[in-house]
């Protein structure tokens, strides 16, 4: 049986990233309660100021939770997946999660990832090394919207949406013509791009989209 995710290397170390994530979120939650009320709203919505944003926020793992991950790599898992995009690395934790379920698809597979803080950069690669499973994964510095514009996938099977807010539409534009039919597009934290929300759930957007848990959208590709 192939268990890549609960078993060593990857879950210790998941465990201890999550548990890094955890201590650094006290003082990220202390210091978005220090910001003028409305301010980490608009700085999460902002198409203009994300790269400032989230360069404050370099030392910050910023992660999905726990149970997202989880979901990820059941989705990942269950679909069979071979071909899997993620807009926003961080240090790696989801990008553990989807390249653990590549490995025990079997058959090789391919995960592009991106991010454009270059030591987050390192971390997320020392971390995949760590885990084992760099040889799954592409790693791409720099931009999204210039990182993501070329060389995709053929079909793309799934996608996890978790960089600046405000840009998923564009980068679900970029990647849209490489989704296969009935690819998962999971965006976390989706509620702070209204304009993503609407566009997945509009009727005849080419999407099935629903909520789930509480702060992540899941959307299947129609067609
Ligand atoms: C919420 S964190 C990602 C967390 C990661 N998915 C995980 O679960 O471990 C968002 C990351 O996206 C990066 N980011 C935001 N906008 C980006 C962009 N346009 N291109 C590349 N990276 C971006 C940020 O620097 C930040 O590290």
């Amino acid at each position: 049986m192939t268990d890549t995710l609960t078993t060593a290397p990857v879950a210790p170390l998941l465990a201890r990233l999550f548990a890094e994530a955890d201590e650094a979120a006290i003082g990220l939650n202390a210091m978005a309660a220090a910001l003028p009320p409305g301010e980490l709203a608009r700085l999460m919505h902002s198409r203009t100021e994300y790269v400032d944003f989230y360069t404050r926020l370099k030392d910050q793992p910023l992660p999905v939770s726990r149970a997202t991950g989880a979901l990820l790599y059941m989705l990942a898992r269950s679909t069979g997946a071979h071909a899997i995009v993620e807009f926003g690395t961080s240090f790696g934790l989801s990008t553990l999660h989807l390249a653990a379920a590549l490995r025990d698809n079997g058959g090789g597979g391919r995960l592009v990832t991106c991010e454009f803080e270059p030591s987050k950069v390192a971390r997320a690669r020392a971390n995949l090394v760590a885990a084992g499973l760099d040889d799954l994964v592409e790693v791409r510095e720099g931009d999204a919207l210039q990182t993501l514009a070329r060389d995709l996938p053929g079909a793309i099977d799934l996608v996890l949406l978790d960089g600046a807010k405000a840009l998923y539409p564009e980068i679900l534009s970029l990647l849209e013509p490489r989704l296969r039919p009935g690819a998962l597009v999971v965006a976390d934290n989706a509620d702070h791009s209204p304009e993503y929300l609407a566009r997945v759930r509009s009727a005849g957007g080419g999407y099935l989209s629903t909520p789930f848990g509480g702060d992540v959208e899941v959307s299947m590709r129609l067609g």
